[in-house]
């Protein structure tokens, strides 16, 4: 549906060109929830604008809906953007003028009339659920009700495709997730297909199904969201995921061990077993569960936790074999034995 065919964009910085995005090729199925995460400057955003053409392609071309977009202009890409809502962080609202005006707006650009204006936009406020605000200026509204006009406005012409572009990093936590909470109902509804711009994890983690992780203008990683989160492939993805699932163990608790500390990672089926506890049955050694952490990703288990294993060097090393057959990652972090 959205398609990315070696697309890159040079800019021109004191008559030297760099690549803001660099050879990026990957497909965005129709429906699906899709993420970008990379971090700050990475080249998210301008790969997002080309998308609607707010950004040229310099090399490549970008597909929507089969249809090469890589050079239309005029009518046509009037009715590309049409139909490609697009939502930001800072919301980007008129401040002089009220909810209903907002949306009003694009309405009119698109022709519709006064009645067919005012039938929607009620039919869209409802849908954010801000209904009683119609009359209200942005100042008047708060960061998640600011995004939800936004949302709405983005969605006027019953746009098909919604880019977000870091919708919920200038939002606390709460508010985030009812935001996210809202695109998801808004793709089930209508089988809008969203692209997320972060460099939040968590966003992708709580709605994404697929996701490309970009760093320095190259889409490094793309893939599943569970498996990118639990099997990353390249440094760079790992260094960013490292956050949610590398504790620090402070050092003179390392010091004065006696036996092995291990980092287990449980996902899909092993994370529901009580693998451990048969370890230490069958062996017969003791365990001490220091750090711990299981997360849910398109819910889907995901664990980590460090242990500490005690007992005599040979049940131990079993014991060791078996959990690094019995889990999805082990890595002795100190070997005490
Ligand atoms: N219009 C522009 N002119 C020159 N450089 C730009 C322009 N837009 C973005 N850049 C540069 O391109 C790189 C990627 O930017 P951007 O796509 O905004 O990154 P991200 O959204 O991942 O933070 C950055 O180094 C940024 O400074
Ligand atoms: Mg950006």
């Amino acid at each position: 549906m959205i398609e990315f065919k070696n697309v890159s964009v040079n800019f021109k910085l004191d008559k030297k060109t760099f690549d803001a995005v660099n050879n990026v090729s990957f497909r965005i199925n129709k429906g699906e929830i899709f993420g970008i995460a990379g971090s700050s400057g990475a080249g998210k955003s301008t790969l997002l604008r080309t998308v609607n053409l707010l950004q040229q392609i310099t090399k490549g071309n970008v597909f929507v809906d089969g249809d090469n977009i890589t050079c239309i202009k005029g009518n046509q890409l009037r009715i590309l953007r049409r139909n490609i809502g697009m939502i930001f962080q800072h919301f980007n609202l008129a401040g002089n003028l009220t909810v209903y005006q907002n949306i009003a707006f694009v309405l009119k650009a698109a022709g519709k009339t006064k009645k067919e204006t005012d039938s929607r936009v009620k039919e869209l406020l409802d849908l954010v659920n801000l209904t009683e605000k119609i009359n209200v200026y942005p100042s008047k509204l708060s960061g998640g009700e600011k995004q939800r006009v936004a949302i709405a406005r983005a969605l006027a012409n019953d746009a098909k495709i919604l880019l977000c572009d870091e919708p919920t990093s200038a939002l606390d936590v709460e508010t985030t997730s009812s935001i996210l909470k809202l695109l998801k109902e808004l793709n089930k509804k209508f089988e809008i297909t969203i692209i997320i711009i972060t460099h939040e994890l968590d966003v992708i983690k709580s709605v994404c199904s697929r996701c490309a992780i970009m760093n320095k203008g190259d889409v490094v990683e793309i893939g599943d969201v569970y498996e990118i989160f639990t099997k990353p492939q390249h440094d760079f993805t790992r260094q960013l995921i490292s956050h949610t699932f590398n504790f620090n163990l402070p050092d003179d608790i390392i010091e004065n061990m006696q036996g092995p500390i291990i980092k287990l990672t449980f996902q899909g089926d092993n994370a529901n077993n009580p693998i451990l506890s048969y370890a230490a049955n069958t062996f017969q050694i003791g365990f001490n569960i220091l750090l711990g952490k299981v997360e849910y990703i398109n819910d889907l288990p995901l664990g980590v936790i460090y242990v500490h294993l005690i007992g005599e060097e040979e049940v131990l090393k079993l014991a060791i074999e078996y959990l690094a057959e019995n889990t999805a990652n082990l890595e002795v972090l100190y070997n005490g034995i």
